[in-house]
């Protein structure tokens, strides 16, 4: 399996303190930070746009990846928005998570001209599938190598704090077992006792809020916890 890898989700961080709430976890361990941008069409919520990012990338500084899930209906128009106000003329540091659905049943060359899109930006491609989307529609932009990381979603995308959904993680075996070097991540209901099972199915990639930030003055321990179900 490929590094370990733990993101905490700023989703559930104190926004009215997000600079200091992203330092505070890179000082408790984490290795990316987990930007979730939500539309209100996609799903029934609304986060962060282009201007929150930019603060949130100059408090951070250009070092850290930021891990950005695109639970929007236009990903290729938010992922330029993004990339834009980013800071860097390269943009290594940004993830670039969209929603396989978003594209539906006949959206493979639209999908595969985003990856290209991220892959010019120099930013790294990943997609995600939320729980009723099986693993195998996500096959024909691995087998082009068209991303670099699946997201499999454990709990409906749109709100932290939801159950863990285990009937997922048999999406996470058969990528594993096709795919042995793939990232592979998981999003929702993710603790260290849910993370074991994760690991166990073949993710790496550990995204977490509500356990992360729950924990308060406590967060390096759940994050050590995390790393060592995935290591
Ligand atoms: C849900 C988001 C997640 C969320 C996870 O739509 O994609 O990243 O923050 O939160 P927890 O860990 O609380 O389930
Ligand atoms: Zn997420």
């Amino acid at each position: 399996r490929p590094v370990a890898i733990v993101a905490p989700s700023l989703l559930s961080c104190d926004f009215g303190n997000l600079g200091a709430e992203a330092k505070r976890m890179l000082a408790a361990g984490a290795d990316w930070l987990h930007v979730d941008v939500m539309d209100g069409h996609f799903v029934d919520n609304l986060t962060l746009g282009p201007v929150v990012y930019q603060g949130l990338r100059r408090a951070v500084g250009d070092a850290v990846f930021l891990d950005c899930h695109f639970m929007t209906t236009a990903p290729s128009f938010w992922v330029e928005a993004f990339a834009r106000v980013n800071g860097h003329s390269d943009q290594a540091n940004m993830g670039c998570t969209f929603h396989y659905e978003v594209f539906g049943e006949d959206g493979l060359p639209l999908a595969l001209e985003l990856c290209r899109r991220i892959r010019a930006l120099s930013a790294r491609p990943a997609v995600a599938i939320r729980p009723s989307t099986p693993a195998q529609a996500v096959l024909p932009l691995l087998e082009e190598a068209a991303v670099d990381m699946v997201l499999v979603m454990t709990v409906e995308p749109g709100h932290g704090g939801q159950r863990f959904m285990p009937e997922c993680l048999s999406k996470a075996v058969f990528l594993r077992e096709r795919y042995p070097n793939l990232d592979i991540q998981v999003d929702g209901g993710i603790t260290p006792e849910t993370a074991k099972s994760a690991a166990q199915a073949g993710c790496n990639v550990l995204v977490s809020g509500s356990a992360i930030f729950g924990a308060g003055p406590n967060a390096s321990q759940v994050i050590a916890a995390l790393r060592e179900a995935v290591e």
